[in-house]
């Protein structure tokens, strides 16, 4: 579809299509081949779907509190303000909600300046109808950049750039925000940078300080709402994901060092249910580090990729739900961890749909709701681990 020789880092970068942060660095995953495995990386034991019984239809959001913690999902304009019975849905079962692009640049600024906050409004005033929690995504990434940006950012106005668009949104925010993802993917040990980090205009222009500088912009335009440094690629026991996980480290305690207001690790889980190579330990050892910083935790960006699963349902249904169980009884362990999205609710509208379909034309399930908003064994394994999780 591509030419290459157009595959610059200004066009992915403009297009929105550069490197889909979980799938992209999960490509390199060790290839796990046998059924057992995929249904199960914990232990040994293949699982039916008697495995996933739950006793009640307590909602997600309901169960998940009742332990300290929250439970959420990404949601975008187009489908709340359209669907009726999505937007019910997504009232019943979510206590949070992060626009799945409304908060990017590319939508909320139009020109350098002006900013268009009509559809990320609606949704505020959808979460505060429904006293729901509203979370923001995101103030500093290297995609969805409006294409003004592109053309006139550089290294003179690039501060300015930064600190009145962070002080224009987080403002215009202020005070309805449970928390905002400051900086998106910001690492990406492949790039071949020293220090671990991804190219960005952002580095480019001001360095590596254009981290903590978002974050103190952003904690002076709402000291309430909790920062969020959110990243990608933690999960997995590669090489990559471990130099991953170890820059985030490096990162974050550079950044608590400097009295920079950090609050929580975002951790981005776009699951390959195919190619998965969990190891609990170093999961659960990561996670504890990133605790013992004094930072909490929220599970960001949650679903599991069936692109390359046998078509059968049941067989998808299940190594789908396996894996969201496997990953949260790890990380729910973790009473850092106050926060699970999903990113989406119901397979009717997953971006995975474009960005991961698969090649046999069925439609992708990665999500607890079926594309008909009926629970699949996803939610189950969701509802399963938020009732075995310790309390907070
Ligand atoms: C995705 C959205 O889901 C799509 O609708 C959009 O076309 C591309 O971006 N990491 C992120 C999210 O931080 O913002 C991305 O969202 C998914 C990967």
């Amino acid at each position: 579809m591509f030419n290459n020789r157009l595959w610059t880092r200004r066009h992915a970068i403009r297009l929105g299509l550069a490197t889909v942060s979980g799938m992209g660095v999960a490509i390199a995953a060790k290839k796990i081949s046998s059924r057992q495995e995929i249904l199960s990386s914990n232990n040994q034991q293949k699982r039916t779907a008697q495995d996933f019984e739950v006793t009640s239809r307590t909602p997600l959001k309901s169960r998940a509190a009742s332990k300290g913690l929250i439970y959420g999902a990404a949601g975008n304009y187009p489908a709340l303000s359209s669907d009726a019975s999505f937007k019910a849905r997504f009232v019943q079962e979510c206590g949070i909600l992060v626009p799945e692009n409304e908060l990017k640049w590319h939508p909320l600024r139009p020109t350098a300046s002006s900013f268009d906050f009509s559809k990320g409004d609606w949704l505020a005033k959808f979460t505060r109808e429904a006293k729901m929690l509203f979370r923001g995504h995101n103030l500093v990434w290297n995609q969805f950049m409006p294409e003004w940006f592109l053309y006139s950012a550089n290294s003179q106005n690039a501060e300015k750039l930064l600190t009145e668009h962070i002080t224009t949104v987080v403002k215009h925010y202020a005070g309805q925000m449970h928390s905002w993802d400051v900086v998106n993917e910001v690492i990406d040990p492949k790039h071949g940078r020293p220090n671990g980090l991804a190219h960005s205009p952002w580095l480019d222009f001001l360095g590596l300080e254009y981290i903590e500088l978002a974050f103190r912009v952003a904690a002076e335009s709402d000291p309430q709402a909790l920062l969020v440094f959110n990243e990608a690629g933690l999960k997995y026991d590669t090489q990559e994901h471990e130099a991953r996980r170890n820059t985030v480290l490096k990162l974050l305690e550079r950044l608590i060092s400097k009295g920079t207001p950090i609050h929580a690790l975002g951790t981005e889980s776009h699951i390959l249910a195919h190619e998965t190579a969990f190891n609990p330990k170093k999961l659960r050892t990561f996670l504890s580090d990133v605790a013992s910083l004094g930072l909490k935790i929220m599970v960001t960006e949650l679903d599991v990729v069936d692109q390359k699963l046998p078509v059968d349902i049941n067989y998808r249904d299940i190594a789908v739900a396996s894996l969201y169980q496997d990953y949260l009884s790890v990380v729910l362990d973790e009473k850092a961890v106050i926060a699970v999205l999903t990113w989406g609710l119901s397979d009717r509208y997953t971006w995975h749909s474009q960005y991961s379909p698969r090649s046999d034309g069925a439609p992708v399930r990665p999500l607890p709701f079926d594309s008909n908003l009926q629970p699949k064994l996803a939610w189950n394994a969701l509802a399963k681990a938020f009732d075995n999780a310790p309390k907070r």
